[in-house]
């Protein structure tokens, strides 16, 4: 196991390239089972959970090629394998394999998902659409087991506005006979980029990216060749990056629509931000003003870059309010930054920080995704040195982030954790 290490305090310039969205990555994987022939992704991330949907895919008899960001699957000699452990529980995208299993083979076995400690992550809105579809679904210790003689269409509402079952949803349905309809769907651009793939395929959907979504089932679907859109996620940690330290970061391959709520954000601190077709330029400025932020659904501001951001508002004048209203248990990151000298406390669903601070090299731990990118931010804006632990998290959404951090100016390193350090991992 490694850690990360980082010098701080260096400004950052040049270019950095995105890569393929994480969050769509992870649904585009597991929706090659719906169809009878191969399909070829590309530019995909490099990041440990595509490795994870990668091997699943082969526990179900898939066939699956990688060549660098390109993954061919052969869903042809894949089986209906029931999956109640193992890889399974390593990620929270699993439960697209409920989904995509459902359709292909009407019926499935699935452990209950992993990934981030966020707080309550329940999935009965991803259920209720699979029970509507004509599916039984049952809770058997700890792995869900869905059956369905056959899948039918059905007028599905969403009490919950939620990004995986509006995903989860359409993969069923889109093999299910007649039409489905899915209101109060989530938006969210990685919603479309799964059914641009579908409809590649040959599936029959509308409405994808607005809150009603309108598919028509069809019987078989077949091979084809798509590509990911970039990821807005790490495309938006490089901008917080470039305004707390940047010279000048052209941020390339992104869709700047995506980011509009990001933008604002910066501007609104007073960052320097210019976007153009697929890059977004960015360069700190001397005195960064405190903002409030809410998390909201797309287009809103994003909860996954809500931590990341916090790290931005220690260096900003006055006292900033964070608000995540998508999950308020959000705040992991929260004690890591204190050890690096943020002033900042929690109350409820709202981080407070009282700015400007200049946070300190400290030894830290990422507990989720987001919070360490939390915490590599912090480190690049720290005096000293920060070590990160806690680095599987980390791999599982920044692809090539040693490489990219260091094309940028910064001094970054990965090193192997000591003997004390992995008995300490083991002791917590
Ligand atoms: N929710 C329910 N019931 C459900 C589903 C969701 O109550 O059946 C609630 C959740 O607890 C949460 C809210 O609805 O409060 C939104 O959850 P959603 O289902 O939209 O989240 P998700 O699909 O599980 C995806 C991303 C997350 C991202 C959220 C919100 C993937 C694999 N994950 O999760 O990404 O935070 O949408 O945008 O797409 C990350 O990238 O770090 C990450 C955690």
């Amino acid at each position: 196991m490694e850690k990360l290490k980082i010098a701080g305090g260096y400004s950052l310039k040049g270019t950095v390239r995105v890569s393929g969205a994480k969050n769509s990555a992870v649904a585009l994987i597991p929706a090659t089972i719906l169809a009878e022939s191969p399909v070829t992704i590309e530019g995909l991330p490099h990041i440990s959970d595509v490795e994870i949907l990668k091997d699943l895919l082969e526990e179900i008899g898939g066939r699956v090629n990688i060549n660098s960001e390109e993954m061919t699957v052969d869903p042809s000699t894949m089986i209906s394998m029931p999956l109640p452990n193992g890889k399974v529980k390593k990620l929270r995208a699993s439960y697209y394999l409920m989904g995509a299993m459902l359709g292909r083979f009407k019926k499935a076995v699935i452990g209950l998902p992993g990934g981030c400690h966020l707080g309550p992550r329940p999935i009965d809105q991803h259920i209720k659409g699979f029970e509507a579809l004509g599916a039984q679904v049952t809770n058997e210790q700890g792995a869900i087991y869905l059956r369905a003689d056959e899948l039918h269409g059905a007028r599905i509402y969403l009490d919950v506005v939620s990004v995986g079952a509006t995903i989860n949803i359409m993969l069923a349905a889109v093999r299910a006979k007649g039409r489905t309809v899915i209101e109060n769907a989530a938006k969210e651009p990685e919603i479309i980029d799964v059914a641009t793939l579908l409809t590649n395929m040959g599936a029959k959907i509308k409405g994808a990216g607005t809150d009603v979504i309108r598919i028509e089932g069809v019987e078989t679907l077949n091979g084809c060749r798509h590509t990911i859109i970039p990821d807005r996620i790490e495309a938006g940690t490089y901008m917080i990056l470039a305004a707390a330290m940047g010279e000048g970061v052209i941020i390339d391959n992104v869709i700047p629509l995506h980011l509009e709520s990001v933008i604002a954000k910066l501007r609104e601190m007073g960052v320097f931000v210019e976007s153009g077709d697929d890059q977004i330029f960015v360069k700190t400025v001397p005195n960064l003003k405190a903002v409030d932020i809410k998390t909201l659904v797309y287009p809103g501001f994003p909860t996954d870059l809500q931590q990341p951001f916090t790290t931005l508002l220690t260096r900003a004048a006055g006292s900033s309010v964070v608000t995540d209203t998508i999950y308020g248990a959000r705040f992991k990151h929260i004690d890591e930054l204190r050890r690096m000298n943020a002033n900042i406390k929690v109350e409820g669903r709202s981080a407070i920080i009282n700015g400007p601070i200049q946070l300190q090299g400290a030894k830290v731990k990422a507990s989720d995704l987001r919070a360490g990118a939390s915490l590599f931010i912090a480190g690049l804006m720290a005096e000293g040195i920060t070590e990160v632990t806690g680095l599987e998290h980390i791999d599982r959404g920044y692809s090539d982030l040693v490489e990219k951090l260091n094309g940028l100016g910064a001094t970054v390193w990965r090193e192997a954790l000591t003997k004390d350090e992995l008995e300490h991992m083991k002791n917590i």
